[in-house]
């Protein structure tokens, strides 16, 4: 047993076998904090914006003085983030400039069947030999590329688009094939949150890079349920946050709001703040605004997870740095925070934040079970028993009627579940509302041998969906299952 400093147990580390970069690696807390620019539509009309993305590689100065090749949603890692409205169409057309097949799906977004990222729904890419003609699939796609359609008809939330490839979205997303789409409403616009430069997106991924820069991921796949090295999944020892490693940002002494993603393919994190009491109020989980403000203090974060939270700086003075690191790996740093100056804070928190409610648990509706495990129609990771086949449905679904899932593990997985979010409805036993289980979401982090049980319910799009884990490498190595709305 090891003992933290503040003399508790320390959590177990991170599962996988840690990838060491050979680059030689920046201080911490030197390089700004980047944000991902915004991406303008190139046309509007009433309903809808039009886009256009081209993913190609670009070769970017991640270290400094170093080159590493990303493959990128217009070049950039992470991608441009999407901010739009609630209830105005989105409409992409994804651009394939690479030399591999991708996949885009809106993480967390209500999307049509066609436009969800089907893993096998390919962009070919304009050349070699994946662009082979034969291979050439469904109606709204031309050679190297295909337009995507989000209605964007839900309320108010951190989305992220990424690539979803079968059996390659763990290396894909890894070389930065990742971005954030951000929905806005009436009823948060309506609330004194911080805003402009004081709401900031934090990104937050791990990666290693070898000694000339380039990223370091494991070889190739060696097949499904081979004991490779990533057997549970890639971590990676430097902490990018929007793209940097371990950045500092300069802060007013004020409120902030930071959108937190944990773009990480396998990494989980318990962000805390090293010094001194700051706190994060949550005010937003996967899926939205909370009812209520929920105070922390650190955050538990798993792959895909996102948290909406307001950090006070006004207990600071001028000078003050404030670190945020992760006490899941030894109080690891992760970014710094200084504080400039005093200033004028107009924003607020209250105490009602939306007209979200919790739903009681219903009686007589239908029940599954999704099991994540390893075993079953082969070695590898398997939901009840069976590894990913896009052939085979592992249920249909109704919509608009709740359903009660059943996840069960054997070791931690994220479950993640395309189309709708969920509600959770108890964790191990217990119907109190845990901690990090606020709200809306749409990845539910299930510790080992736990059983989560959400309430779920699909009001629109017939189709077939996903449900797997987000740990990337386990996704790959097939923990994935199909099922289709009817
Ligand atoms: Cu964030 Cu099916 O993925
Ligand atoms: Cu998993």
């Amino acid at each position: 047993v090891t003992l933290t400093s503040c003399g508790q147990e320390a959590k177990p580390a991170q599962a996988g076998e840690l990838l060491r970069s050979k680059a030689k690696l920046p201080a911490p807390f030197q390089l700004p904090l980047p944000i991902p620019p915004v991406k303008k539509p190139i046309r509007s009309d009433a309903k809808a914006d039009y886009y256009r993305v081209v993913q190609r590689k670009a070769s970017l100065e991640i270290l400094p003085g170093l080159k590493t090749e990303v493959m990128g949603y217009d070049g950039l890692f992470p991608g441009p983030t999407f901010d739009v409205r609630s209830g105005r169409t989105t409409v992409v057309e994804q651009v394939n400039e690479l030399d591999v097949s991708t996949v885009v799906h809106l993480h967390g977004g209500h999307t049509p069947a066609p436009s969800d990222g089907w893993p096998l729904d390919f962009i070919m890419p304009t050349s070699g030999e994946h662009g082979d003609h034969h291979m050439m699939g469904g109606g709204d796609m031309t050679m190297g590329r295909r337009t995507y359609t989000y209605p964007n008809t839900q309320r108010a939330a951190t989305l992220w688009y990424h690539d979803h490839t079968m059996d390659y979205t763990g290396p894909q997303v890894y070389r930065g094939l990742f971005g954030l789409h951000l929905i806005r409403d009436d009823e948060e616009d309506n609330l004194p949150f911080p805003n402009g430069d004081r709401e900031i997106p934090l990104v937050i991924a791990d990666r290693a890079f070898d000694a000339d820069g380039s990223f370091l991921y494991p070889a190739a796949k060696d097949g499904p349920g081979v004991e490779s090295a990533y057997m549970e999944g890639v971590v990676a020892d430097v902490t990018l946050v929007n793209g940097a490693p371990w950045p500092v940002h300069e802060v007013d002494a004020v409120r902030y709001r930071f959108r937190i993603l944990n773009a990480s393919n396998a990494r989980r994190y318990e962000l805390a703040f090293s010094n001194g009491p700051a706190e994060f109020v949550q005010i937003g989980s996967d899926g939205g605004l909370l009812d209520v403000p929920v105070e922390h203090q650190t955050i538990v974060i798993a792959p895909a997870e996102r948290f909406d939270v307001i950090v006070d700086f006004s207990q600071y003075q001028p000078g003050d740095e404030v670190t945020l690191v992760n006490k899941l790996d030894n109080n690891a740093n992760v970014m710094r925070f200084k504080v400039a100056r005093k200033a004028v804070d107009e924003s607020n928190i209250p105490a009602r934040l939306s007209s979200y409610a919790v739903t009681p648990r219903p009686t007589g509706v239908v029940r599954r079970e999704w099991r994540f495990r390893r075993g079953g129609d082969h070695s590898g990771w398997t939901i009840n028993g069976k590894a990913f086949d896009p052939a085979v449905m592992q249920a249909q679904v109704k919509l608009d009627q709740y359903e009660i899932w059943t996840f069960v593990t054997d070791v931690h997985h994220p479950v993640h579940v395309h189309l709708a979010p969920f509600q959770v409805l108890s964790r191990g036993g217990k119907a109190k509302l845990a901690e990090f289980d606020h709200g809306w979401k749409d990845t539910v982090d299930i510790r080992p041998a736990e059983v989560v049980e959400v309430l779920v319910k699909f009001t629109a799009h017939k189709g077939k969906y996903l449900i797997h884990c987000h740990n990337l490498e386990h996704e790959d190595m097939a923990m994935m299952a199909a099922f289709e709305t009817i």
